[in-house]
């Protein structure tokens, strides 16, 4: 059963939404104006010129009717869609999940999902090593021994602190083996060696700061200061790992090496752990978040993608090599 709204709504659909005056409707409209503007009200406009005017409207008017309602339908049209748009709660957040597909389809895949988890490995295993290892090197310092309360006392802390080193361990053989078996991982190690172009990048980007040229370095996939980034988190991983294997199984070391080692590696241990706290919330804080072209910082940690604008700004050489690929591949298809 239809009931009197549905009824009504079927009722204005049913009548055309707008209708075109007629061609008699307006001529008798235009000829009485005529008559009243120009002649008195006992003297009728004179048969000719009144057919004249009559073809003269006949040939041009319909046109002009047609352009203006058009015109009309447009507006209307463009109207109806904003009233839409602005009424209906579904067709707006269906709108937005369309612009996020059409952003994530612009979006550049930048990490993959093997070194999406060796990063997350080695931030989760470097957090817990700095909070679990500054308490052990200044246990009198109120803050960090507040820490060893935290992680339930002094022996905890210890074995928290080796845990968290074995997941870092296991960090680096990952990254090992996926740098080595990995076309991805070979192809990110060969492009994080330094080359020439870093130097030259350096100066650069030195001019560009100094005021003395417009033009910015342009990087491929990896900047000067991200390879820097790798190879002192790759260099501190070594160090790391390597004294604080000799201290964690320290009998068996002194077997094997003079105990001056061991010394030289508790000393290495204990000073790189603060360099390593300084360059982590120094320099890559700064790099990564507090970096007024970065901050608060993204998700391409967990997610692995980057803007088409970020590519652009960032790493303009590898965008240029993508879109070339792409083409490549587009006209290779389109040949076939
Ligand atoms: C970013 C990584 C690391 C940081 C920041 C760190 C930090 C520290 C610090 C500050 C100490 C205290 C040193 C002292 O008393 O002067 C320490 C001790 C120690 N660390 Fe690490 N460490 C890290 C990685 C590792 C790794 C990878 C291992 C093992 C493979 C390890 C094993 C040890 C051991 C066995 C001790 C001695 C703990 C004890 O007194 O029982 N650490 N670490």
């Amino acid at each position: 059963m239809e009931g009197p709204e549905e009824k009504t709504v079927k009722k204005i659909f049913e009548k055309p939404l707008i209708e075109e005056p007629s061609l008699n409707e307006i001529m008798e409209e235009v000829i009485a104006r005529i008559q009243s503007l120009l002649f008195k009200e006992d003297k009728k406009i004179p048969e000719d010129i009144k057919q004249k005017v009559i073809k003269e409207i006949t040939d041009k008017l319909p046109e002009i009717i047609s352009r203006r309602m058009n015109k009309i339908k447009e507006e209307i049209i463009l109207e109806s869609i904003n009233l839409a748009i602005t009424s209906r709660k579904e067709l707006l957040t269906l709108y937005r999940k369309e612009e996020k597909k059409k952003e994530r389809e612009e979006m550049f895949l930048r990490f993959n999902i093997h070194f999406r988890i060796q990063h997350m490995m080695l931030f989760t295993s470097v957090i817990l090593l700095i909070l679990s290892g500054l308490p052990l090197k200044f246990p009198d310092f109120s803050p960090l021994s507040f820490l060893v309360d935290v992680f339930g006392g002094i022996e905890s802390t210890r074995i928290i602190h080796r845990i968290a080193a074995s997941l870092l361990v296991f960090f680096m053989v990952y990254h090992t083996l996926y740098t080595i078996f990995h076309p991805e991982g070979r192809r990110d190690f060969i492009l994080l060696l330094p080359s020439p172009k870093d130097v030259r990048d350096v100066l650069q980007n030195l001019r560009y700061f100094l005021g003395i040229t417009d033009e910015k370095p342009k990087f491929g996939r990896f900047s000067y200061v991200e390879k820097f980034d790798y190879w002192a988190v790759y260099w501190g991983c070594v160090i790391m790992i390597g004294s604080g294997a000799l201290m964690w199984f320290q009998e068996l070391s002194l077997k094997i090496l003079p105990k001056f080692v061991l010394d030289a590696a508790k000393e290495a241990h204990s000073d790189e752990a603060i360099l390593a706290t300084l360059a982590i919330v120094i320099w890559h804080f700064y790099n990564v978040h507090f970096n007024p072209d970065k901050f608060p910082g993204s998700l391409t940690w967990l997610h692995g993608r980057i803007t088409k604008e970020e590519m652009m700004e960032h790493h303009p050489l590898e965008y240029e090599e993508i879109m070339k690929k792409r083409k490549h591949i587009t006209d290779n298809r389109e040949q076939t």
